[in-house]
């Protein structure tokens, strides 16, 4: 069988991209175009993202089409992602796919992009497939997910209330730091002393068993107002300035500590040694390390490069690719859904 080229479509949230795919792991081009419009506001706009999608969406595919020396005519099938994200923007990227589909007479392929955060890793590393435990860590989710085979996943736990990043960049936007706030609090933290702030670990006890219903779940909003109690504690007194480093690296070790730990029991409990990190926050240096360290020399860990690790359409291929060879391809009346639930097999028993 020859090897199909697929067209990737991302436009979930701040992230304008395409990406040609050939077969399971080729990109022959690949474009990211991120929105600066946002950091002016601290977070994104849903108005503006959907406005900027569609400023630059024909140009971001002609890009990558250009780098894969490609054209229209030449791609198999398209993948496009349908949710979850922001309704606005999701629906720029999907009424472009779907139109291009139906001028080109291609198969059209929907794209969950929490199930594509899945497929970063293997698109550089061809080992980074199932099984594993999954911790997919972004602005808008927080899933603990065991992959038995690509497309067959059970949700062992997630957030009750905040995602990973959405408290990373919150906290942040609190210390005065711009959107998306991750990546300087992780840089600040490198400066910073942790045990200056001591902070909760949420949903994080001792005493917890396997059968209580928050054991493999999350929770940030807690960490989140005992990050904030500190900032105004610190600004009240004046300190701010001297404190943000020490404040980012005490935020920065209870959310990675608590995420390692979540992660860590749904490695005993399913016995996968196997771990994948995938989403923007798996782009923290301090979370890889941590896992590796706790998952010990006889558990694997996978995760992409920076590149892959936030919203991308390489993994929106990847994912697509699987889909179209295992016959699930859409129709053109399929719709995007801000809130579209992760596919996972009915049963959340680990
Ligand atoms: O997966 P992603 O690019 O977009 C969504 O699907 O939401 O994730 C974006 C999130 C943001 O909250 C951003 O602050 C966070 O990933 N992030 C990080 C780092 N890089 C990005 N969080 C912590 N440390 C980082 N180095
Ligand atoms: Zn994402």
């Amino acid at each position: 069988m020859t090897e199909k080229l697929v067209l990737g479509i991302e436009s979930s949230c701040d992230e304008t991209s395409a990406a040609v795919l050939l077969g399971e792991s080729r990109i022959l081009g690949h474009v990211i175009l991120s929105q600066d419009v946002h950091r002016v506001y601290g977070g994104v706009v849903p108005e503006l993202a959907a406005r900027a999608h569609l400023n630059v969406i024909d140009e971001v595919v002609d890009a990558a089409l250009r780098q894969a020396e490609a054209s229209l005519h030449d791609i198999d099938a398209l993948g496009v992602t349908t949710g979850p994200g922001l309704i606005g923007a999701l629906l720029v990227g999907v009424c472009w796919t779907k139109a291009a589909a139906f001028a080109l007479r291609r198969p059209i392929v929907p794209v969950h992009h929490m199930e594509a955060h899945l497929f970063a890793p293997c698109l550089e590393d061809h080992e980074a497939v199932p099984p594993f435990v999954a911790l997919l860590v972004s602005g808008g989710h927080t899933l603990l997910i065991h992959a038995e085979a690509w497309g067959r996943y059970r949700v062992l736990g997630q957030t009750r209330d905040d995602a990973a990043g959405e408290a990373f960049d919150k906290v942040a936007k609190l210390l005065g730091l711009s959107y998306p706030g991750g990546p300087q609090v992780e840089a600040l933290a490198l400066e910073g002393d942790a045990s200056r702030h001591p902070l909760p670990r949420p949903m994080v006890r001792g005493d917890q068993h396997a059968s209580d219903p928050d054991y493999l779940d999350f929770s940030f909003s807690g960490l989140k107002t005992a990050a904030a109690e500190r900032v105004r504690a610190v600004e009240s007194a004046g300190s701010l300035e001297g404190e943000r480093a020490h404040l980012c690296a005490a935020f920065q070790e209870a959310a990675i500590d608590t995420l390692v730990t979540k992660t860590m029991r749904a490695v005993e409990l399913t016995g996968c040694r196997r771990v994948l990190l995938g989403g923007g926050v798996s782009a923290n240096g301090q979370l890889r390390s941590e896992m590796a360290r706790r998952l010990g020399p006889d558990g694997r860990l996978f995760h992409a490069s920076l590149r892959l690790s936030v919203d991308n359409a390489a993994m929106i291929a990847r994912c697509a690719a699987f889909h179209l060879a295992s016959g699930g391809v859409g129709e053109l009346t399929m719709d995007a859904e801000a809130s579209l639930p992760f596919p996972a097999l009915p049963s959340t028993a680990a």
